[in-house]
């Protein structure tokens, strides 16, 4: 078994992926190496499609790492349309900035520091609207996250969120690990509130490490 999937099941899927570009097959390899979890490359292209289905002008992310899902995301922008991340770890957003620039990504712009902060100043100013939300930073303040997202976000627009099933923990009692109660209380907190919400309609799937998908109506 992968995280929440059957290997032969996820290898089965990523034979069809295409191709991908020699520059994120190489992070794909150092984030393995150093330990830093991205997204499977099956919700990397779950996340490219649905950027090119919304045809996005202004996509955020929360939580950048070393760049991978940025670099993807920033794939799925329309000519023209800009991608902001947020990365408060001040080594992986430096790696994060090397692999822009080695891309020559113009239209990303990377804000390093807390995104919780940041995503207070940018309700604040109003000067900020998404049609693309990624949330990939710490599952324990995602419920925190929520309510910033959703000012942010334009109707019409998507919040997707990573890690969401955390290793099938959330659903299942029996593979918690003491360690985790605390998170997997908030990431189900989360999905009680995305699923609840009375302007967001949610799909949960179970690829990767667990998917939500919410469409602001
Ligand atoms: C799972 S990794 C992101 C992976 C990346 N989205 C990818 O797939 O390539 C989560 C990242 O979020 C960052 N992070 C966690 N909490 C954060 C916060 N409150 N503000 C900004 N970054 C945060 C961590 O430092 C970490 O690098």
């Amino acid at each position: 078994m992968g995280t929440i999937n059957y290997d032969f099941i996820e290898e089965f899927i990523r034979q069809f992926i295409p191709e991908r570009d020699a520059l994120l097959l190489e992070i794909e390899r150092s984030a393995k190496e150093k330990g830093i979890p991205i997204v499977e490359p099956e919700v990397g292209q779950l996340i490219y499609l649905l950027a090119r289905i919304k045809k996005c002008k202004a996509i955020l992310e929360i939580g950048t790492a070393i760049g991978y899902s940025t670099i993807i995301l920033a794939g799925g922008l329309e000519p023209g349309g800009r991608l902001i991340t947020i990365e408060k770890d001040k080594e992986m957003a430096d790696e994060a900035e090397k692999n822009f620039q080695r891309l020559g990504l113009s239209n990303v712009i990377l804000l390093k520091g807390d995104a919780l902060e940041i995503l207070k100043n940018m309700v604040s100013t109003g000067n900020y609207q998404f049609d693309f939300i990624f949330l990939d930073a710490a599952k324990g303040q995602y419920v925190q996250f929520l309510p910033l997202c959703y000012r942010l976000l334009n109707t019409g627009g998507l919040l997707v969120a990573d890690n969401v099933l955390y290793k099938g923990m959330v659903a299942n009692r029996d593979l918690l690990k003491r360690r985790k109660i605390t998170i997997v209380k908030r990431l189900k907190k989360y999905l009680n509130q995305v699923t609840s919400h009375p302007n967001l309609e949610t799909s949960i799937l179970p690829i990767g490490d667990g998917v939500s998908i919410s469409l602001k109506v």
